[in-house]
Formats: C-alpha cells, sequence, structure tokens
C-alpha cells in the first residue's frame, strides 16, 4: 500500500480499511484528504488482494464534518467550479468502483461528508451519527454531487426540505428516510460492516461488479444535473452571501446575509 498523510490505510482478509484521519478538522475533506482518497481508490481497483473497501472516521465524533470550509477562502468562479469538479471525479470514482464500498458512519457526517457516504454502494450509521446538508447556511450549494445523489436515495421531497433547511438529522431519521442502509450500537460499527462486506465478498465478484455498473445505468440521465451543480457551485463563490457565510462559520459567529 502507499503511505498517505491524511489517511490510514489496512488490509484485513481482503478488506481495505480506509480511515481519513484529521480528528482535530473532525476529518473535514482538504484538497489533500480528496487526493488521498482518489489515490487510494484507485489501488482498490488494481490491487488483486483487496476485494472491496469500508471508509470511516477518525474518532468517536466525526466521520468527515464536510469540505474543508478554511480552503474555501479567496475562491472564484472558476476556482470553485474546478474545486467540486475535483470532488465529482473523485467521488464519482468510488461510486462507479467494480469493488463494494461500504461507508461506516460513526459520527457527523455533514456536507461533503454526507455526499463521501453517499458516493459509497451501501452507509452503515452507528446511533450518534449525524446527517445533513447545510451548505445553504454558508452561502453555497452541495458541490461533491450532493443536490443528485440525496435525491437518487431519499426522494426529491425529503431531499430539497434537507437541502433548503440544512437541518441536520439523527441516524434513526437517515435510516427511516433510506439514506443509510442500517443504524447499529456505536461499539459495533467496524464489526457489522466488516459483516456485511464479507457477505458480499463471499459472491461471484464478477457478477457484484455488473450489479454495481447495471443499478448505477439506472441513473444515467442525472448526469446532466451533476454538471449543473458543478457550474452553480462555481456561480454560489462569486457571492457576498458565500464570504459572508464562510467567515461566519471560521469567525465561530451567525451570518448576516445580504441576498447579495
Ligand atoms: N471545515 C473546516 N474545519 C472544520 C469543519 C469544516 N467543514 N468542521 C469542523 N471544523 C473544525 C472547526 O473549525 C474546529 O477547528 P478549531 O478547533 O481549529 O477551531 C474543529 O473542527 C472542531 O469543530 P467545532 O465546530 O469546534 O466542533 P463542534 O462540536 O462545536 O461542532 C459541527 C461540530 C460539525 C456542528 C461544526 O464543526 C460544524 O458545523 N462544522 C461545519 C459543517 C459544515 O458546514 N459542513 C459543510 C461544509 S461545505
Amino acid at each position: 500500500m502507499n503511505q498517505y498523510t491524511t489517511l490510514l490505510t489496512e488490509i484485513t482478509d481482503g478488506i481495505l480499511l480506509i480511515t481519513i484521519n484529521r480528528e482535530d478538522k473532525l476529518n473535514a475533506l482538504n484538497k489533500t484528504v480528496i487526493k488521498e482518497l482518489d489515490e487510494v481508490i484507485t489501488e482498490l481497483y488494481n490491487n488483486p488482494e483487496i476485494k472491496g473497501a469500508i471508509i470511516t472516521g477518525k474518532g468517536s465524533k466525526s466521520f468527515v464534518a464536510g469540505a474543508d470550509i478554511a480552503e474555501f477562502k479567496g475562491l472564484d468562479e472558476a476556482s470553485g467550479k474546478a474545486l467540486a469538479k475535483r470532488g465529482h471525479e473523485v467521488f464519482n470514482k468510488i461510486e462507479k468502483s467494480p469493488k463494494p464500498v461500504i461507508a461506516a458512519v460513526n459520527g457527523f457526517a455533514l456536507g461533503g461528508g454526507c455526499e463521501l457516504a453517499m458516493a459509497c454502494h451501501l452507509r452503515i450509521a452507528s446511533e450518534n451519527a449525524k446527517f445533513g446538508q447545510p451548505e445553504v447556511k454558508l452561502g453555497l450549494i452541495p458541490g461533491y454531487g450532493g443536490t443528485q445523489r440525496l435525491v437518487q436515495l431519499i426522494g426529491k421531497g425529503k431531499a430539497l426540505e434537507l437541502l433548503m433547511t440544512a437541518d441536520t438529522i439523527d441516524a434513526a431519521c437517515a435510516e427511516k428516510l433510506g439514506l443509510v442502509n442500517d443504524v447499529v450500537q456505536t461499539v459495533e460499527l467496524m464489526d457489522i460492516s466488516r459483516a456485511m462486506m464479507a457477505k458480499i465478498t463471499a459472491q461471484a465478484p464478477f457478477a457484484v461488479a455488473r450489479v454495481i455498473e447495471s443499478v448505477y445505468a439506472h441513473f444515467k440521465d442525472g448526469m446532466d444535473g451533476f454538471d449543473t451543480e458543478i457550474e452553480l457551485f462555481g456561480k454560489c463563490v462569486t457571492t457576498n452571501d458565500f464570504v459572508e457565510g464562510t467567515s461566519a462559520f471560521l469567525e465561530k459567529r451567525k451570518a448576516k446575509f445580504s441576498g447579495k
């Protein structure tokens, strides 16, 4: 395996465990994490020893609390679009992986964290997990596929509600909506995720890969929506409300939006 600075990796019984390792920032996705996720998913594709991957976050509080808001400073339309496009590339690569990928969601899965979990094939949540797409609080929209995958998973009505209100929901609610496959006791999260992965990897790998390919063929029309999201994310970062929303978060105060 490659060595990573923001990820911990280990292979046990053919299952690659990827732990995002920025606990002091609640495992927020900075550029390095995105780059290293890209690399580790390439290893998943290419290493014949690996049959599937589980993605989780370091610590007991957070899976991933979003894209790294500190890196949003100074974005313009072109760099905003580039940031969203890069996230799309990596998350699409996870979604299209011919080998199964499970998100073991161990706490906050907000913004890019919820989007990362949704890009995985299955999601298993611990009882303390919390989900949401709070981007409108920052003067933004989701930029890593969230507007498309949330609709695909839970339907338009509830997706619009979560996207427009920025509400955070608990694991039980996420299960009720179909956002997660299962909710388990926190201490059992990794064992149950591994057991689910073992059940899948015991099946014919070629057939499992074709199941993934065939299911995602159903959503092919949605690809225009992904392109639209990249365009509109780029537009959001040109607004005063984006500067205000992100500054307010970093300065730990409530944002005052002007609508401009
Ligand atoms: N980007 C950058 N830093 C983040 C972050 C993010 N998305 N989420 C959390 N952090 C950092 C905080 O700035 C803080 O860093 P500091 O200790 O250097 O000040 C650290 O992680 C701990 O977070 P904190 O806010 O103190 O924890 P909390 O328990 O009070 O609140 C959350 C937890 C998840 C509710 C809160 O961190 C939050 O709202 N995060 C942003 C969520 C978000 O908007 N995500 C979408 C981004 S597009």
